[in-house]
């Protein structure tokens, strides 16, 4: 984490993208191991800042607010159990509209993806704007149905009180403001692999993604 923003990417970074619940949360954290490097996040970020203008009474479409609260975050602030809440998901959406929250939160992430040995980064964006040069961009997805299943599950396990309905208009509402947005819209890189996650277990998806990710690696290190 001590290169600065604009050092080219020397080392191996694995780009996620997708929408919610398609999976690549669990994906990005098998590619880490699979391939020893960190793993980002990057939704932590969003959530962070959701839910500190949340605590702080802050209006979730005051971007200068939103901006504030983003400079002011800190690594320390994103093991907080209270950023995996449905409620925190919600308000990262809206303040992710905002394109000086999402300036604020580029170098934090350009850092990450920069580090030596290279990283692994999980978000909307990641292939398209944070790291457009990584040498593996995965773009997960999964149809609406089965992703607000997924999520229904997850929320019940961490013990919310949510309808299936309910978070299935959850997940339409925040595809259409994630892809829908001016700021970095949610979308595959051109050169990402979509891999649809609908019909397969997580650890089927888990070793889809790997062999995704050991072909570009190889492709990368014959380039090189
Ligand atoms: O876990 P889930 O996929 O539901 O969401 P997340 O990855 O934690 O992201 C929460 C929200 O943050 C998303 O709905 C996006 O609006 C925003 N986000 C973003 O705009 N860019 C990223 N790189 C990551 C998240």
């Amino acid at each position: 984490m001590t290169l600065p923003e604009d050092a080219p990417l020397t080392s191996f970074v694995i780009a996620v993208d997708g929408p919610a619940a398609s999976g690549k949360g669990t994906i990005a954290t098998g590619l880490g191991k699979a391939f020893d490097l960190p793993v980002l996040d990057t939704g932590l970020l969003y959530r962070c800042v959701g839910v500190m203008m949340q605590k702080a009474g802050a209006n979730l479409d005051n971007h200068e607010e939103a901006a504030a609260c983003a400079l002011l975050l800190t690594a320390d602030q994103l093991d907080d159990p209270a950023l995996r809440t449905r409620a925190a998901g919600e308000a990262a959406s809206r303040v992710a509209v905002h394109p000086r929250v999402r300036d604020a939160l580029m170098e934090f992430q350009r850092t990450f993806a920069r580090q030596e040995g290279g990283a692994v980064l999980d978000g909307r964006d990641i292939g398209t704007v944070i790291a457009p040069d990584a040498q593996a961009k995965l773009f997960v997805t999964a149809s609406p149905e089965v992703r607000a299943e997924r999520r229904w599950k997850q929320l019940k396990a961490q013990g919310e009180r949510v309808s299936l309905k309910d978070v299935r208009a959850d997940i339409a509402r925040r595809d259409a403001r994630d892809g829908g947005r001016d700021a970095a819209p949610m979308r595959p890189a051109p050169d990402a692999v979509l891999l649809d996650t609908s019909e397969m277990t997580i650890d089927h998806a888990a070793d889809a993604a790997r062999r995704i990710v050991e072909a570009a690696r190889a492709k990368w290190i014959s380039s090189t």
